[in-house]
């Protein structure tokens, strides 16, 4: 029996893989989780409690989450998403958010997530899968102008630096690490407005919708 038509979307921080994913589930009446919200959060959370470094620590902060504490504004910040990708190196975090996730994922009408091994670890068997990129310039561009308008005041090279320090770290991890998935179609925004990448999203879930329907 075919599972839940679920959408996987993952990519590099600022590839576009959120605002895409959010369109997608507009033009498929489909629920979204960006789970980088996840790691946000566990992030925040173990930064209060104690040492990022420390994986039991940040894997009791991940067992305690529930789904209310991901509307926090504050885990948008540029912060959060560094606490973020630092707690997302340990399995046991990694390991205590796969069952909400899986859980998100099996609905039946199906559901679309968002992140960096949704395609390879969280949702293998996700009939449709897209890894959106764009050059490391073109996003810290982009997350720039998203945090001036969060009225974060930091500098372009500063954002650049970031994004290259977790594409590293996002990418280097012995669990999980960001990569697309084989049979992953690849999507790059670094030329495209967001209306053309979305189009462009579109079109190929379009056809592997058919595919499913077709299976
Ligand atoms: O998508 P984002 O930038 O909000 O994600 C923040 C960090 O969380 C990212 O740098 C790595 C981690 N993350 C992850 O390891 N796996 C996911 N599925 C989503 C995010």
């Amino acid at each position: 029996m075919k599972g839940p038509f679920v959408i996987a979307v993952d990519g590099p921080a600022a590839s576009g893989k959120g605002t895409i994913a959010k369109r997608l589930g507009e033009a498929f009446g489909l629920p979204v989780l960006d789970t980088g919200l996840l790691y946000r959060a566990v992030g925040v959370l173990s930064q209060r409690t104690g040492d990022l470094k420390d994986p039991e620590i940040c894997a009791s902060a991940a067992a305690t989450l529930t789904a209310e504490q991901l509307d926090d504004p504050r885990l948008r910040t540029r912060e959060a998403g560094e606490l973020a990708s630092q707690v997302a190196v340990h399995p046991h975090v990694r390991s205590e958010l796969l069952e909400f996730q899986r859980t998100f994922a099996s609905q039946e009408d199906g559901a679309i997530l968002d992140g960096r091994d949704i395609g390879t670890v969280i949702c293998p068997e996700a009939p449709a899968k897209l890894y959106v990129t764009a050059t490391p310039e073109v996003r810290a561009e982009r997350r720039w102008r998203q945090l001036q308008a969060q009225g974060e005041a930091v500098s372009l090279d500063e954002v650049l630096a970031d994004i290259r320090r977790r594409d590293a770290r996002d990418g280097g991890r012995d669990d999980a690490p960001m990569r697309p998935a084989p049979d992953a179609v690849l999507l790059d925004t670094s030329e495209m407005t967001i209306e053309q990448a979305a189009d462009a999203a579109r079109r190929i879930v379009e056809a592997a919708r058919a595919r499913w329907e077709a299976s």
